[in-house]
């Protein structure tokens, strides 16, 4: 049986780093994927440091066809949305994403990473993210009351047993500016049927909206994944990090769709408050098939 990666359940931690890289030279992405495998991280309880690591679905493929679960792509094209509106693809090689309990950590062990991989890959994006009043988003609304429970999460967001990738996740990384002042603008009660739910308790509106995000995105229709989005940015340009992982791929896929409203017209009402910045697919593979690229 594989292991996952324990950084994806790690919760609790309030300050992350995602660095996603392109790797110099193709013809070397063994080697690269290699040094990525082989970062350590500190090892100690209390300054400890959680390691997430991806790579692009068909870089991935290259290197472990065997260990590739089926059909994964990258996000290599924009998603056109109704009215114009736009999710860009901004597919990079790999991504490490650290995360612990305070900043000074994760930015000396993302400085080691970077120094790590000189010469094999660049830096094409950083972000960093940071923990807001407890659980809330830059909305202020509560984000991820309807995760599963850590009992359930690996369900919902490993491949299974059996087979290619197992114990691997997909996981879509998007950054979202807010339109803060717009969205400010807005009383709360509206506040509430675009996102679907109470902004104070996070219960779900008995009627909501068909633009509602919650209705956009609901996990009965499109399959259960597992959610860890963070706040990004300072008091001038700031938004969220979506980070989410599902056991397939299509779960995303169909929730960006219906965002957007390709899949009937209906475009999710948060989108009018939200602009998508970049958008990326990676596969998180098992901690056995990292240790295979040492
Ligand atoms: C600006 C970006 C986003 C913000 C601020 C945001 C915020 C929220 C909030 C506040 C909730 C309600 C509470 C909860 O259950 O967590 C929610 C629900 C949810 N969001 Fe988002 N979200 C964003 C983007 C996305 C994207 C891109 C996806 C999917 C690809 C997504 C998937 C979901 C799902 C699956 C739920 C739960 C739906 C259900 O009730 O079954 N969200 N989000």
């Amino acid at each position: 049986m594989n292991t996952a990666q324990a950084g994806i359940f790690a919760l609790g931690t309030s300050s992350h780093a995602y660095l996603e890289f392109d790797v110099v030279d193709k013809n070397q992405s063994r080697n690269f994927a290699a040094a990525v495998a082989s970062i350590r991280e500190p090892r100690t309880t209390t300054g400890g440091v959680n390691f997430v690591i991806g790579f692009r679905p068909e870089l991935w493929q290259e290197m472990m066809p065997e260990n590739t679960p089926r059909g994964v792509e990258g996000f290599n094209k924009n998603i056109d949305g109704v009215e114009g509106f736009v999710m860009p693809a901004t597919q990079h090689d790999a991504l490490v994403w650290m995360s612990g309990s305070a900043y000074d950590m994760v930015f000396d062990m993302a400085r080691t990473v970077i120094q790590d991989l000189t010469g094999k890959a660049t830096l094409q994006e950083e972000t960093t993210s940071w923990s807001y009043r407890h659980d809330r988003d830059l909305t202020g609304f509560v984000d991820g009351s309807e995760n599963p429970t850590l009992l359930d999460a690996p369900v919902d967001a490993l491949l299974p047993d059996g087979l290619p990738g197992a114990a691997g996740s997909v996981l879509l990384l998007q950054k979202w500016r807010h339109r803060t002042t717009e969205w400010e603008a807005l009383p709360v009660p509206k506040q509430e049927l675009v996102m679907g739910r109470t902004k104070a308790e996070s219960i779900e509106l008995e009627k909501k909206p068909e633009d509602s995000h919650v209705a956009r995105t609901d996990q009965d229709k499109f399959g259960h994944i597992f959610r860890r989005n963070m706040p990004y940015g300072n008091v001038d340009n700031h938004g969220t990090v979506f980070v989410g992982f599902s056991a397939e791929q299509q779960r995303l896929t169909k929730m960006l769709q219906s965002m957007a409203g390709v899949l009937d017209g209906t475009r999710d009402a948060l989108t009018r408050y939200t602009l998508p910045l970049t958008g990326a697919y990676y596969f998180v593979p098992s901690v056995e098939s990292l240790r295979e690229l040492r």
